[in-house]
């Protein structure tokens, strides 16, 4: 009978763990690392002579020494985890700042770092489209005066088109009232005001930004929305030049399968003036429910300058003329990301929001 090269087993795992607990700082342990759980531990050595043994007794020596092994090396996983905590102890009470009562501590919890919204990131990329054509970028207030929300837009005190954009009154205890903006279009005023005062004519902008009606949340609108305006103001623009730049749009946003269309429309700022509509993303055209079965879903409103508006801002409407046009950029990311229900977009449901990091 030969003699198990794992007779002394005991005693070498009991020598393996005292040479652990004897190494006082990390250096010595780390140190012993290949004398104790590495290539050169003896139990890598007995390792190699199982190899000697007879094929039945394999089997069992080789769990004996696997299970000797795991002990000493979570012996050693323990000691070293100690032994790091002591001396990180060590350079933070050598690192102390003598502050009197202010103490400084390590930051070990990593930041959960944030990612822009949808409708911050649908707003980025519209701009990026009308950018790569031509257009530059403004803003305008989100709190305006009657005049510009309605008045210069053709939309006189008592007129029917009101109804349209019912919305909040500010009460400053001014004489003039004021409103939290029911479109972007006042925006069109403030930018052909300027351009008329520093004489520079003429006009390429998109303007988006937040709008308020008081509407009743439901899957397809919001009290408070965010829509994208634009306006040409040049010499011998036509409605083609409008349709041309809508279509140009909506190839470039949603993609070389959906189309747009321009249907009669009124608003007392455009003449003529049309609702601009794109084929429906969920069905591709096809009709379905959020269609109501017409294959296109309407994105917003679009004309040319009435003449009433220029006369208001004091633009010359033999001399000059231009389109404008409006639509929503939370329904452009709900159309693009097929989300059924607008209300996710301000539920604050992190679930929801991490979709779109
Ligand atoms: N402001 C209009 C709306 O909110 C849309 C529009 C903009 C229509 C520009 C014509 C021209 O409904």
């Amino acid at each position: 009978m030969t003699i198990s090269p794992l007779a002394e087993l005991s005693t070498h795992v009991t020598a393996l763990l005292n040479r652990i607990e004897q190494a006082v700082t990390l250096e010595e342990l780390l140190a012993e690392e290949p004398f104790i759980v590495g290539k050169r531990s003896i139990l890598s050595t007995l390792q190699k002579s199982l190899g000697a043994l007879a094929p039945e007794d394999r089997k069992d020596a080789g769990a004996q020494l696997q299970a000797a092994r795991r002990g000493v090396e979570e012996a050693y996983a323990t000691r070293r985890t100690m032994l790091e905590e002591a001396s990180r102890a060590l350079v933070l009470e050598a690192d102390r700042l003598d502050l009197g009562d202010v103490v400084v501590t390590s930051v070990s919890v990593p930041l959960a770092v944030g990612h822009p919204g949808i409708v911050a990131v649908t707003q980025r990329q519209l701009e990026d489209v009308f950018v790569t054509m031509g257009f530059a970028v403004s803003d305008g207030p989100e709190v305006e005066s009657d005049w510009y929300n309605f008045e210069a837009l053709n939309i006189p005190p008592a007129h029917p088109a009101r109804g349209l954009w019912d919305t909040f009154y500010v009460d400053l205890g001014e004489p003039e009232t004021v409103v939290l903006r029911t479109h972007t279009s006042p925006t069109q005023i403030h930018l052909m005001e300027s351009a008329v005062a520093s004489d520079s004519l003429p006009i390429h902008r998109v303007m988006p930004g937040r709008c308020y009606r008081r509407d009743t949340p439901d899957a397809r609108h919001l009290a408070a929305f965010h829509q994208i305006e634009g306006l040409v103001v040049d010499r011998g623009i036509t409605f083609a030049d409008l349709a041309g730049v809508i279509e140009t749009f909506t190839h470039a946003y949603f993609g070389a399968d959906i189309s747009s269309r321009l249907r009669p429309a009124f608003f007392p700022f455009t003449e003529p003036s049309a609702e601009f509509e794109i084929t429906c993303t969920i069905c591709r055209g096809e009709g379905c429910r959020t269609c109501s079965q017409t294959g296109w879903i309407e994105l917003g409103g679009c004309g040319m300058l009435d003449p009433a508006v220029l006369e208001a801002v004091g633009i010359d409407g033999d001399e000059w003329s231009g389109f404008a046009f409006g639509f929503g950029i939370d329904r452009c990311a709900q159309m693009r990301h097929q989300i059924a229900d607008m209300r996710a977009l301000i539920d604050n449901d992190v679930r929801f929001l991490r979709q779109f990091s």
